[in-house]
């Protein structure tokens, strides 16, 4: 085991990477998370994105640890018998002992294999296993904390399993990497016990910044100033950090997403993670270059007609000329940045009107809270719609024949008399029932906590009611999108394409996956130098804002300065010609590559080789080299871009009158040719890093 190879891996101009090749067939790699076919956040994406490129790599022995509920398994994973014989006996001396151990082909791109635990089955050893985790770290969890508790009978049937694994490996290595501190128990009582595994702990935010700054703390600035003890007991979670920094120092690599996250865990956790591993995705080509565009116009017209159909009787503003904004994400109103956001909202419907902008601009919420269901004015609005079409179209079917009847005896019929009066009254009943005596809501469901929810108290003190006025319409959706909903029947993949920007100014976010999403999908975002993904794109971007990504400093810049350089993207985004929204969606998409795990799994793979070098000095060798980086790699200002930064944005008003179809397929073509230029101008297509080069530092700077 102790040779190891080295290939060179490239994707489409990026720079070529040196990696170091595993004897994959001899080791045997386990990720576990909390969240492997359990959706609660970003987590469940980096796991489910990266399955096809670490499968791709790993094959049978590539393995996901998780929780097993009984929808996820009915809806998501293949029941199968495991074909490896190490992972069938540990299953089957475990289901032998008391536990129910599930296993099969999670339904996913790459189906990696799943071992799921069912917690509840195991429950009745949770006073034993608090027993095991005080003996192993001396830390206690309380009887209240359901979520922890789950979160030990997890780890502990975790730590079982790799017991059994190892029993039984036949010579093979493991390899273990645990995510966040939920899965970190796991982690714990394996070192405790000693197993002879090599372990990674990655983690994606800090608990103690995650709730430092949903407390409005200047955080970045006191980062080594708190008392972490206090403020962790002060916060009732404690055992919580306790088993999360435990994790941290059991492992024998520890890594993290972001370098803004690297610094936190420094503090926080008391460790500096010795790998970053940035949060990739699975990007997909498609054959036509502008399917993507088409796309948007695709799912541009089903958000339309929902927009139709909650401002029914106030649809006096122009669609086309209407812009779909977006914030998606976990319900961490300052956090996620909802809080600076209607702020420049208010402002941006401000300007909008001072300036008589014939633009309008129709606000998405989509965080999920509590709720009863969807409120009636909402749902009555699609009734209403749905009504309306119904009667267009029945009256232009009767239409039609009258006049093709009439066309058949050669001659041209009286207009005036086509329509008899029982459809013109029908007509004008359901023009009656528009009518409405309240506005348009703001939120489409009923909110459990109506009169202390975040948004809507902000929504309520700065006056955005959804008036006639008001350039600036908002919608809160309380509950992630679905194609099966009844009100707005699409999933967030099609949403996101259909809307033109995405609005993420995060105080709090260790990587974000929202706008790395838009990216890759062509749609302009917003994003903030205290994200993880902000910070990537700003290091690996020459002119970030050309490209569709707007960076508000929230690091450098007072609230008030950040909201008004928010409000100051927004209004220029409105500002922006059809023409221009569509070129600058085309060199979004271009980014995608940066973003694709099969450049940045990478950093998967070196803390992979770093754990079992460090595990098994003996039978892996490493040198000792400097992580991959890909500083001094950065993509260019686009060439049709002037080279003044500020030429990079819209600087005075342009109409945003509706093109012609020809109109955008040429300047999608013509941006096609500009793409081309860039590629041959691209130092990253021409220059490749010669063979056997480790670090790229400095020689790509543009
Ligand atoms: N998301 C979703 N449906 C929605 C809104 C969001 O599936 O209606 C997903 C989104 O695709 C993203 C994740 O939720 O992958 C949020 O991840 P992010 O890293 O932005 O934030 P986190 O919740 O992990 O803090
Ligand atoms: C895409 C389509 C065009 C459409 C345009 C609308 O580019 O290919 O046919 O006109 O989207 O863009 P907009 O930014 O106005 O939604
Ligand atoms: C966490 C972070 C988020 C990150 C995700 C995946 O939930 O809040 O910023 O994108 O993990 O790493």
């Amino acid at each position: 085991l102790r040779g190891r190879s080295l290939s060179v891996t490239s994707l489409s101009g990026l720079p070529q990477w040196e990696v170091e090749e595993l004897p994959i067939e001899d080791v045997l790699l386990f990720e576990v998370a909390w969240e492997v076919t359990n959706k609660v956040g970003g987590i469940y994406t980096v796991i489910q994105t990266k399955a096809k490129t670490t499968a791709d790599e790993w094959g049978d022995n590539y393995f996901l640890i998780g929780p097993y509920f009984e929808h996820n398994m009915k809806t998501q994973v293949e029941q199968c018998e495991p074909v490896n014989d190490t992972v069938r006996r540990a299953m089957d001396s475990m289901n032998k002992h008391g536990c129910q151990v599930h296993f099969g082909r999670w339904l996913i791109e790459g189906s990696p294999y799943v071992v799921l635990f069912d917690i509840g089955y195991s429950a009745w050893n949770l006073d034993r296993w608090k027993g095991d985790l005080w003996e192993a770290c001396s830390v206690g969890i309380p009887y209240h904390d359901r979520e922890a508790n789950d979160m030990l009978i997890f780890g502990s049937l975790t730590a079982w399993f790799l017991k059994e694994v190892t029993d039984n490996a036949d010579g093979k290595h493991v390899i273990a990497q645990f995510h966040e501190w939920q899965a970190g128990t796991g982690l714990i009582l394996s070192r405790a016990r000693k197993l002879p595994i090599a372990t990674i702990f990655t983690t994606h935010a800090t608990l103690l910044g995650r709730y430092l700054c949903a407390a409005n703390i200047d955080f970045y600035n006191h980062l080594d100033k708190f008392n972490i003890d206090k403020e962790a007991g002060e916060r009732q979670i404690y055992h919580r950090y306790c088993m999360e920094r435990a994790s941290v120092h059991c492992a024998h690599v520890f890594t993290t997403v972001s370098e803004i996250t690297a610094i936190e865990a420094e503090h926080m956790l008391k460790r500096k993670p010795d790998v970053v591993t940035p949060n990739g995705l699975n990007v997909k080509k498609f054959s036509a270059v502008h399917e993507f565009q088409n796309l948007h116009a695709m799912y541009k017209a089903r958000i339309q007609d929902f927009v139709r159909g909650h401002f029914y009787g106030h649809l006096d503003f122009d669609l086309e000329k209407t812009l779909f904004l977006f914030i998606a994400g976990r319900y961490e109103f300052s956090n996620k940045g909802a809080d600076i956001f209607l702020e420049a909202l208010s402002r941006l419907n401000f300007l909008l009107r001072v300036h008589k902008s014939d633009v309008t601009v129709v606000v998405f919420f989509i965080m999920p809270a509590k709720t009863n269901n969807f409120n009636v004015e909402t749902l009555k609005g699609q009734a209403v719609r749905k009504q309306l079409w119904d009667i267009a179209h029945s009256v232009k079917e009767k239409f039609g024949k009258k006049l093709y009847d009439a066309l058949l005896r050669g001659e041209i019929p009286d207009m005036d008399n086509i329509l008899d009066r029982d459809d013109v009254t029908i007509m004008k009943r359901a023009i009656f029932s528009t009518q409405r005596q309240s506005l348009p809501p703001v939120t489409t469901h009923n909110m459990i906590d109506d009169s202390t929810d975040p948004i809507l108290s902000t929504i309520r003190r700065i006056g955005l009611f959804n008036s006639r006025t008001d350039r600036v319409k908002v919608i809160l959706h309380p509950e992630f999108l679905s194609s099966t909903s009844p009100l707005l029947p699409m999933d967030y993949e099609e949403f996101v394409r259909g809307c033109h920007l995405g609005v993420f100014p995060s105080y709090y976010e260790p990587w974000g996956y929202t706008p790395a999403e838009c990216t890759v999908m062509g749609i302009p975002s917003v994003t903030t130098n205290l994200s993880g993904f902000g910070c990537f794109m700003q290091e690996h971007v020459a002119d970030p804002t050309a490209y569709g990504i707007y960076i508000v400093d929230r690091r450098f810049r007072s609230p008030d300065d950040s909201c008004n350089q928010l409000t100051q993207f927004l209004y220029g985004f409105c500002k922006q010609s059809r023409r221009q929204r569509i070129i600058q969606r085309n060199r979004t998409e271009r980014l995608s590559d940066l973003l694709d795990w099969r450049y940045l799994g990478r950093y998967y793979q070196h803390a992979r080789y770093l754990t079992l070098s460090r595990a098994f000095p003996d039978k892996f060798h490493m040198e000792p080299t400097s992580p991959p980086t890909t500083e001094g790699f950065k993509y260019p200002r686009p060439s049709s871009v002037p080279p003044s930064p500020s030429g990079s944005q819209v600087s005075s008003p342009q109409s945003s009158d509706v093109e012609d179809e020809e109109d955008d397929e040429r300047y999608n073509e013509e941006e096609e040719a500009e793409r081309d230029r860039l590629n041959i101008k691209s130092p990253f297509s021409l220059g490749r890093v010669p063979r056997g080069k480790k670090k790229l530092h400095g020689e790509y700077k543009n």
